[in-house]
């Protein structure tokens, strides 16, 4: 009997079609809608593998209820925080994840953040949509230049290297980073420099966060952290809303303790902290911060192939590790 991949909702085709050549059955969530827990867990019972999205959560007792077949949980996403990955190891559950493959999709759309919040394209289009350019205003819509300003990334891993490379090529910045660990070749390729977070904040135009979400990293900026950086400063985050506190974060953009942030993720999306949809000086997207056509597909292939490795008892090439 052929083995069995569920995929909790449908995806680019690319590897959907890898697994169906290896004769692998699978099966699509059609409704395509994020499934309850009690409906993820009745609909994974009985599979070898699981291709799921970072809006379901898989913890032990998801596990236990695919039952004793299912070799590997395969997220298309490269954040894993939705799943929990001890209770899989101990389960002798393989957890794959989809790195590298968005690291410019996810760089890219930092920067269209970053620059429709300084530009204030948003409140523009708006103005313009609702018949009120009436004349040319001298004083009008204006904004921080971005050129040669300074940015902060807030985590160094693949996207916030890549963010720095956009920045300091593409722009001129100067390039401050705060992470666990310094990365002396980083500095020298961008003239980069460490910075611990509350200095970094303290100095930076831009503040961009590429952490993943970890209890350390949950309210990594928050009330205090909003008192440090500069009033004139824009925060970005295509990350996971929880490393944002989105309450304080409202409150210093009410009370101009900031003045701007792009958003793609949301504390506890998709539901929005009241107040945040009424301000003028964000931009908000719904987590599209990997959907390009590129990106989106790729993510699709090395889900399967982390599948197809798993099923053919081999180590998955993007095994993620506790
Ligand atoms: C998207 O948020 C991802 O982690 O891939
Ligand atoms: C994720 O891909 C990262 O390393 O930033």
């Amino acid at each position: 009997m052929s083995k069995k991949v569920y995929v909790t909702r449908p995806i680019l085709e690319g590897g959907i079609e890898m697994l169906k050549k290896k004769g692998l059955q699978v099966d699509v969530n059609l409704e395509d809608r994020v499934l309850s827990k009690d409906e993820l867990k009745k609909a994974i019972t009985g599979y070898d593998a699981v291709l799921c999205l970072l809006t379901d959560k898989i913890d032990g007792e998801v596990l236990d209820a695919a039952g004793p077949n299912l070799k590997i949980v395969a997220n298309y996403a490269v954040g894993y925080d939705n799943i929990d990955v001890k209770a899989a190891t101990e389960r002798k559950v393989a957890v794959s994840n989809t790195p590298g493959v968005l690291t410019e999709a996810v760089a890219e759309h930092t920067f269209a953040l970053l620059m429709s919040v300084s530009k204030r394209i948003v409140e523009a289009d708006k103005f313009v949509r609702e018949g009120k350019y009436k004349q040319w205003e001298p004083k009008g819509f204006l904004g921080p230049q971005i050129w040669g300003k300074t940015i902060g990334i807030v985590g160094l891993g693949r996207i916030g290297s890549f963010v720095a490379q956009i920045a300091h090529g593409g722009f001129n910045m100067e390039v401050l980073y705060y992470d666990v660990k310094k990365n002396p070749e980083f500095e020298m390729r961008f003239s980069a420099k460490y910075r611990n977070l509350t200095e970094l904040l303290k100095d930076s135009d831009f503040v961009t966060v590429h952490v993943p979400l970890l209890p350390e990293t949950h309210h990594l900026i928050g009330a205090k952290e909003f008192g440090t950086m500069k009033q004139s400063a824009i925060l970005v985050n295509t990350s996971r809303g929880p490393v944002i506190d989105e309450v304080s974060l409202v409150e210093a953009l009410k009370s101009d303790k900031i003045a701007g942030a792009g958003l793609d993720v949301f504390e506890k999306e998709p539901e929005l902290t009241p107040g945040l949809a009424d301000l003028p000086n964000v931009v908000l997207t719904p987590h599209t911060a990997s959907a390009t056509r590129e990106a989106r597909m790729a993510m699709s292939k090395i889900a399967a192939e982390n599948i197809i490795a798993a099923l053919e008892g081999k180590t998955p090439p993007n095994l993620v590790r506790i």
